[in-house]
């Protein structure tokens, strides 16, 4: 099966019917579908929902700006959310919306095969790590298996948080470069 595919496959069985009503379109992901690193956020903004893209927004420049000094772009890695619908207001998106797309997500894992799974967040972390402190977990790789995939995750904090506290920057970018040099192991 391919992205495209499991794509085409979320959208005919009407996956979350509740937020697909009220969003442009799907937003599966972006990037390299053979990358050894995934990135995975919560859900879609208002500039994701228009174009399509995950981490278009202020966000996504900061992500840009740390693949950037990683030596890295977007064709490197794959990008994505949990969630693949933008949730009304930019709400948090509910416990039965993050369910609902949990096996898509871990099918789209199971397709691309990276050895590392970087999760941007405290949302995004716990639904791998449900224990996550993520100011003390934050750049701490944990191995996890769900059915026969497994690969090492790392908590990061969500991009946002840098542009609202400049400190979180370099903490960002080098738990980044971190993730990076395990998935190159
Ligand atoms: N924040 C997220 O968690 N995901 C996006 O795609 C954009 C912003």
């Amino acid at each position: 099966m391919t992205l495209e595919e499991l794509k085409r496959e979320i959208v005919d069985k009407n996956v979350c019917q509740n937020l697909a009503e009220s969003a442009t379109q799907l937003v599966m992901g972006e990037g390299n579908p053979g990358a050894d690193i995934v990135f995975i956020g919560e859900a879609p903004g208002k500039k994701e929902d228009e174009r399509g893209l995950p981490f278009v927004g202020a966000s996504g420049r900061f992500l840009d700006e740390m693949l950037n000094a990683a030596g890295m772009d977007r064709g490197d890695v794959y990008i994505t959310n949990i969630v693949k619908y933008r949730p009304p207001n930019n709400r948090d998106p509910s416990r039965e919306e993050k369910a609902e797309f949990w096996p898509y997500l871990m099918r789209q894992i199971e397709i691309i095969s990276p050895r590392v799974v970087v999760t941007l967040g405290r949302h995004s972390g716990m639904c791998f790590i449900p224990d996550l402190v993520i100011s003390r977990d934050h750049g701490k790789g944990r191995n996890v298996k769900f059915h026969e995939n497994e690969f090492l995750v790392i908590p990061l904090y969500h991009p946002a948080a840098a542009l609202y506290n400049g400190s979180m920057r370099q903490v960002l970018i080098d738990d980044f470069l971190h993730a990076a040099k395990l998935a190159r192991l």
